[in-house]
C-alpha cells in the first residue's frame, strides 16, 4: 500500500475548515513547507523508546495541557507554568509508581479542534464554528469566524517559540528535581488536603535528602537536573501536517515534525478516513481516542492499520469512556487487545466523557468524576491482565476556575471568577497536582495488593 504524506487527500476528511480561498491556502502551506522542523527524528524515537517501557509496564505516560491553546493567552509564564505542574505531578507519580514517568505536554501546537457542527447559530445568526485559533477566531462575527490560511504559519511560529521555551526549561536548571518537590512542599503546606499529602511529600524530601548524602547530586548524576519533556496535539488539520512532514534522512521514514506525538481523536478515527491514512505513514508515536461507541473489531482493525507489525511504543490508546461508562465498556476493548497480543500503551483520558453544563451555563466537570473515571479505568485494566500505563488530561498551570471540586473546592458559583478556557473546561494548578496526588493513592493501592498476591 503506498503512502505519501498527501495520500490522505484521496480519501474522505472530517473536520476540515471550509477557506474562501483555496489559493490562500495552497500558498500558506507552500511557505510553512519550508520552514524547519519542530522536532526532529531522534526525539520521536527516543519517546517511541520510553512508550515502550510504558507498554512493557516498567514506566507510566503523563500527558497534559491546554484543551486548545490560544493566540492572545500566549505568554512565557503561561508556558512555564504549565510545564512546572506537569513537573510536579510527574515527581509525585515517579515516587508513588516507582517507575520513570514519561513527561508529554498537549502542548506547542494544540491549535485545531474538531467541532460537532460546521455552523454555529446564535440569535437566529448562523456562522461557522470556531476551530481553533490555527483556523479562526473566536469571536462571533464574519470576519472573526472566516477561516484565514495565515494563522496557520502563526500557530506554527508560536509552536517554534513554545517549544523552544519548553526546551530551555527542561534541560535549564528549572527542571531539578529538589526545585520541582520543593514547590509542591509550598503548595501542600497550604493546601486544605494537607493532613492527605504531607507523608508522601516528606518521603519524598526524605528520599531526596538520603540520595544526597550518599553523594548522589549535581555532579554525579546530571539527570537530577533536566527531563526529557515531549510534545503532543491532535493530527486534525490535515494541510498543516503534511506541511511538516519530513523523511528521516538516516533511516529513511517518514515523520511528523509538528510534534513528537500526534493523536486521532474520536470524531475522526475511521478507518478509511483522512486521518487514519495520513498517520498510518508516520514513524512518530500515534494516539487514537477511544470512546465508549469503539467497537472491539474496530479497535483491532485500526490498530492493524497504525501497527502492523505490533512495534510496542507505536500505539497508545486514550480511552475517554466516561465516569459512567468505563466499568461498563472498557473490558471487552481491554480484553480483545489483550488476547490478540497487540502491544499497546493503555492511557486514560478521564476528561472528555465527563463534561456537563451548569444552570447558568458553563461547561465544567466535576474533580470527583474525573477521579472516578481513573479509578474505574485502573480497576478494569488490571482486571483484564492489562496494565493501565498512563493519564491525558487538560490542565493548565495557572488559577483558573473552570472545573469543580477539588482539595480547595472550587464550587459553581466560582467558576463565573476566571472561565478562561478556548474550549473544554481545564483542571488549574492545584486541581491537577491533587490530580497527581489522588493518582498515586490508586498506583499505591494497586501496588499492594499485588505484593500479598504475590505472597
Ligand atoms: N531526569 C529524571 C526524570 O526525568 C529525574 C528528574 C529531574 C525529574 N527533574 C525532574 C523527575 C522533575 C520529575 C520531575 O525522571
Ligand atoms: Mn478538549
Amino acid at each position: 500500500m503506498s503512502w505519501s504524506p498527501n495520500s490522505w487527500r484521496s480519501k474522505r476528511v472530517e473536520q476540515m475548515p471550509n477557506y474562501a480561498d483555496p489559493a490562500a491556502l495552497d500558498r500558506a502551506i507552500a511557505e510553512l513547507g519550508n520552514r524547519p522542523a519542530l522536532v526532529f527524528a531522534g526525539e520521536a524515537r527516543r519517546l517511541r523508546r520510553q512508550l515502550a517501557d510504558v507498554s512493557a509496564g516498567n514506566a507510566f505516560l503523563l500527558q497534559g495541557g491546554d484543551c486548545a491553546e490560544s493566540f492572545k493567552e500566549f505568554s512565557t509564564e503561561g508556558v512555564r507554568d504549565t510545564f512546572r505542574v506537569l513537573l510536579q505531578m510527574a515527581v509525585v507519580l515517579t515516587f508513588a509508581a516507582s517507575k520513570p514517568v514519561v513527561k508529554l505536554g498537549r502542548i506547542a501546537g494544540q491549535f485545531a479542534k474538531p467541532r460537532s457542527a460546521d455552523m454555529e447559530t446564535i440569535d437566529g445568526v448562523s456562522l461557522p464554528s470556531y476551530r481553533g485559533d490555527s483556523v479562526n477566531d473566536m469571536a462571533f462575527t464574519p470576519e472573526g469566524r472566516q477561516p484565514d490560511p495565515q494563522r496557520l504559519i502563526r500557530a506554527y511560529d508560536q509552536s517554534a517559540s513554545t517549544m523552544n521555551l519548553l526546551r530551555a526549561f527542561a534541560s535549564g536548571g528549572y527542571a531539578d528535581l529538589n526545585n520541582v518537590h520543593q514547590w509542591t512542599l509550598d503548595y501542600v503546606k497550604d493546601s486544605p488536603a494537607n493532613e492527605r499529602y504531607i507523608e508522601t511529600a516528606n518521603r519524598i524530601s526524605e528520599a531526596l535528602a538520603f540520595m544526597k548524602a550518599c553523594g548522589v547530586g549535581r555532579d554525579s548524576a546530571p539527570s537530577l537536573e533536566t527531563v526529557d519533556f515531549f510534545t503532543s496535539h491532535e493530527a486534525l488539520h490535515l494541510p498543516y501536517e503534511e506541511a511538516l512532514t519530513r523523511r528521516d534522512p538516516n533511516s529513511g521514514q517518514w515523520y511528523a515534525t509538528s510534534a513528537h506525538m500526534v493523536w486521532i481523536g474520536e470524531r475522526t478515527r475511521q478507518l478509511d478516513g483522512a486521518h487514519v491514512e495520513y498517520a498510518r505513514g508516520i514513524s512518530n508515536p500515534i494516539g487514537v481516542k477511544c470512546g465508549p461507541t469503539m467497537k472491539p473489531d474496530d479497535l483491532l482493525a485500526l490498530i492493524d492499520a497504525l501497527n502492523p507489525t505490533n512495534e510496542a511504543g507505536r500505539l497508545v490508546l486514550i480511552t475517554r469512556m466516561g465516569a459512567n461508562n468505563v466499568r461498563e465498556k472498557l473490558p471487552a476493548l481491554a480484553r480483545a487487545v489483550t488476547r490478540a497480543g497487540r502491544k499497546v500503551v493503555w492511557s486514560s483520558d478521564p476528561m472528555h466523557g465527563n463534561t456537563m453544563k451548569t444552570e447558568s451555563g458553563y461547561k465544567t466537570r466535576d474533580f470527583e468524576r474525573v477521579l472516578n473515571e481513573l479509578e474505574g479505568f485502573m480497576d478494569v485494566l488490571y482486571a483484564e491482565g492489562a496494565y493501565p500505563g498512563g493519564v491525558h488530561i487538560e490542565m493548565t498551570g495557572s488559577n483558573v476556575t473552570e472545573c469543580v471540586g477539588g482539595a480547595n473546592a472550587v464550587t459553581e458559583a466560582d467558576l463565573a471568577s476566571r472561565y478562561h478556557t478556548h474550549c473544554d473546561p481545564r483542571l488549574n494548578a492545584e486541581q491537577a497536582l491533587d490530580m497527581a496526588f489522588r493518582i498515586s493513592e490508586s498506583l499505591k493501592r494497586v501496588r499492594t495488593s499485588r505484593n500479598t498476591d504475590a505472597a
